[in-house]
This record gives structure tokens, sequence and C-alpha cells, in this order.
């Protein structure tokens, strides 16, 4: 430091705020928190960041990519989270994991609380202070940083690819001089976003695609894509979405009078996707045993909403099944089956969210605890649960 310092008080010199990658303990999860490209852009909004080994493996990204972009490679957990601010990840570590790290840091994955209540109180008495990214408000401000969103468009496209694996013919009608092959007729159940991709994916390779859903505002949607809209219109059609932009649960009488258009529309298709959630709940069941059993051999049915109970009452959750000649997939964590794209659009919906929460001039951790985004998302603090929507049962 040269003479003309003197007459500053100097601060002391903070050290550098630190980020932590962790990787994923469950072995059925191929994705990461981080990339190479956020790792840099980590580095430049003036962190410092580890990456425990072997982290990018499964999606493609290895030790020496997130070394060449600035990262320190820990052997292990322990060490990675030692002294770390923030600690990514996909999925919720557990309390040991994270026990190296700074009091207080903060814990952002894809924390899954509903029915956890143990796991998040672990997490809270471990010192995290721990931000569940599936809770982010669905606002314009955080559309960058809508997990839902980014992994759901995934899900999507690669519940099309899976069908079209599985089924026996091809999507696209083709006249050749050996005859004119039919084009496949696919139908959506449940047009949000994973909803919507796939009609687009469908669509691109040929199929004739439908699609239905139970709030009005998917239709002018679907018909944009090209595709056809089945529903029954009526006026609690007309009324059925929350202010949030959700399905609502249907009456008893709607359900009936959809599940019988839309029974008979079924037993025409080829392929089924079903996407269909209502927040909190398990999956409402849109597929019926009878309407499989009506299904043409060599049909596929693509349950998405597998890891919620299914849409379709015979999927076995993680499995494929043949019931009648129709395969029925139930398989988990389709977008961690694209994982290299899938941590790519994940990475970068926590670099968005971390950005919002480091100061511009100190370049620290600084939390703003009147942020809406910061209000949504944070389940533990202070060593406790502070929503009161997971708190530990008595
Ligand atoms: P989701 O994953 O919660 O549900 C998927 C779809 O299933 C939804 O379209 C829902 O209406 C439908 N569904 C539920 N019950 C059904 C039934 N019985 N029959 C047929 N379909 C049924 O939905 P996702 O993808 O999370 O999107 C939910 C809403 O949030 C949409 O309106 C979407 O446009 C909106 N959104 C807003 C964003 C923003 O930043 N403003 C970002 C992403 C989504």
């Amino acid at each position: 430091m040269g003479d003309h310092d003197g007459a500053y008080a100097l601060a002391p010199l903070e050290s550098l705020m630190r980020i932590a990658v962790l990787a994923e303990t469950d072995k059925s999860e191929p994705r990461v928190a981080a990339t190479p490209e956020t790792v840099k852009k980590f580095i430049g909004l003036g962190a410092e960041i580890a990456v425990q080994a072997g982290a990018g493996r499964a999606s493609g990204f290895s030790d020496a990519d997130y070394a060449a972009a600035g990262a320190k490679i820990g052997a292990s957990a322990a060490e990675t989270a030692t002294a770390a601010d923030v600690i990514l990840r996909v999925r919720r570590p557990s309390g040991g994991e994270i026990k190296g790290a700074k009091g207080g840091a903060a814990v952002i994955a894809i924390l899954d609380p509903f029915g956890h209540e143990s796991a998040l109180k672990e997490l809270a008495g471990a010192g995290a202070t721990a931000f569940a990214m599936e809770l982010m408000p669905r606002i314009t401000r955080a559309q960058s940083m809508d997990v839902l969103s980014s992994q759901a468009n995934i899900a999507g496209y690669r519940a099309v690819i899976d069908a079209a694996a599985e089924y026996g013919r091809v999507f696209p009608m083709m006249m050749t001089p050996a005859g004119t092959v039919p084009a496949a007729r696919v139908f959506i159940m449940g047009v949000g976003v994973a909803g919507l991709q796939a009609i687009a994916t469908a669509r691109r390779l040929g199929a004739i695609v439908t699609a239905t859903d139970v709030r009005p505002a998917t239709k002018e949607q679907v018909e944009s894509l090209g595709a056809k809209f089945i529903a029954v219109e009526n006026d609690e059609f007309k009324q059925a979405e929350t202010s949030g932009g959700y399905a609502k649960e249907m009456s008893a009488e709607y359900q009936a009078a959809q599940a019988e258009l839309v029974g008979a529309h079924i037993a025409k298709q080829d392929i089924v996707i079903t996407t269909a959630l209502i927040p909190g709940r398990p999956a409402p069941k849109l597929v019926s045993a009878a309407q499989v059993h009506a299904m043409r051999a060599g049909s596929v049915i693509v349950d998405l909403a597998a890891e919620r109970g299914g849409n379709c009452e015979l999927t076995k959750p993680g499995e494929t099944v043949v019931v009648d000649g129709v395969k029925i997939v139930g398989a988990f964590n389709l977008a961690g089956r694209l994982a290299s794209t899938a941590s790519a659009l994940y990475a970068k919906n926590l670099l968005a969210f971390v950005e919002t929460m480091i100061s511009k001039e100190t370049k620290q951790l600084a939390i703003n605890w009147d942020d809406e985004l910061v209000k949504a998302t944070c389940l533990t603090r202070d060593g406790a649960v502070i929503d009161p929507r997971f708190q530990p049962k008595a």
C-alpha cells in the first residue's frame, strides 16, 4: 500500500464472499447447481467459488472445466463447504453436509419441503438460512429465477422424445413408394410450461396434436401452437383459474363431464402425455384404467406427474409398465435426463437469485429481508424453521 493511502481510515480487508457448489448425494440426480459459465459470472461479481470434485460429471462438466473457469475444487463436501457464505445444490443437502459453512450461510436448492419437515429442521439446526427455489414467486422480476419453468420446459420436451422412442411407429405422416404412413395422434393433458413445450415438440415431429387443460387461458395458447383444444367449456371452466394463474380443483360434475369427453378422445390417440398438477395436492387422476384398456395396443402414455402419484390410474411411479399392450412411462426427473441443458438453466436461475443478494458496494452477502423473493423462499433462519407451513409437527 502506498503512502497516499495514509489519509484514509482503511477498513480491514474483508475476505471475498465464498460460494460452495456441492455434489448431489442422491444417485438419481445427475444435475448440478453451477456450470463453468455461472462460475465465471460469480467470480465477476466478486465472489470466490469452490466446486466439489465430480459435482458436474453426470451433467458433462469436468472438474478441469470448473477449474479453468476459476473455481477451486474441493475434495469432499466438508472441504468445499468450509467457510462458505452461500451453498448451492440441486436438492436439499443434509445438515451434516454443510457443517463447515459459516453460521447463517444461505443454502439455496430445490428444498422439496412438503412432507419433509424434519429434514428442514435439521438444516435449520445446522445453521442454514435455507431458500427453496421452487417457491419463487411467479412474477416478472423473478422469471429468470423460476426453476419450475426452466425444468418443466425440458421435461415437456423430453416426455415427447421418450414417447417417440417407446412408440413402434413414426410421428410424421410419410408418403413413400411402399405406402403412406399416417401421422401419430398425440394428446397433451395439462398445458402449463411442460405441456406447452410438449405440444411444440410433438408438432415439430409432425404429429397431429390435441391438448386439454382446466384453465381457460390455455385454449388460445394451444391453438397458437397449431394444436386443437379439447375441453368441456361451460361456466365453471370459464372461471377455473386462481389469481396466481394455477389450476383449481374442479367440481365432481365438471370432472365427470370432462372425463366422458376426454375418454372418447383418448381411445383414438396413439400417445398421451399427462402433465397436470395442482400446487400442494396429489396429481389429479385424469386417465382411468378403463381408458387405458380402450387404447390401441402399441400406444404410449408418458406420465410427467408420476412423482406426485401420477395422472393415470395405472402409472407405476418410477417405472415403465405395459398394460394390454399400452406402455405407461412413469419415469422420474425427466429434466435430469437432459442433465446438461437442465443444469445450465438451473444454474442460471441460481445465479440470477444470488445476484440479488450480493451487495454492489461490499461484494458481500447482503440479504434484503424485505424483498418479496426472499420472504417467499426463505424457510429457515437463526436455527429455526420460519415458514409456518413447514413447522415440525409437535
Ligand atoms: P403446473 O405444473 O402446476 O400444472 C400443469 C398444468 O396442469 C396446468 O396448466 C394446470 O392448469 C393443469 N391442470 C391441473 N389440473 C388439471 C386437470 N384436472 N385437467 C387438465 N389440466 C389440469 O403448471 P405450471 O407449468 O407450473 O404453470 C402454472 C401457471 O403458471 C401457468 O398459468 C403458467 O403460464 C404460469 N406461469 C407464470 C410464470 C410467470 O413468471 N408469470 C412463469 C411460469 C408459469
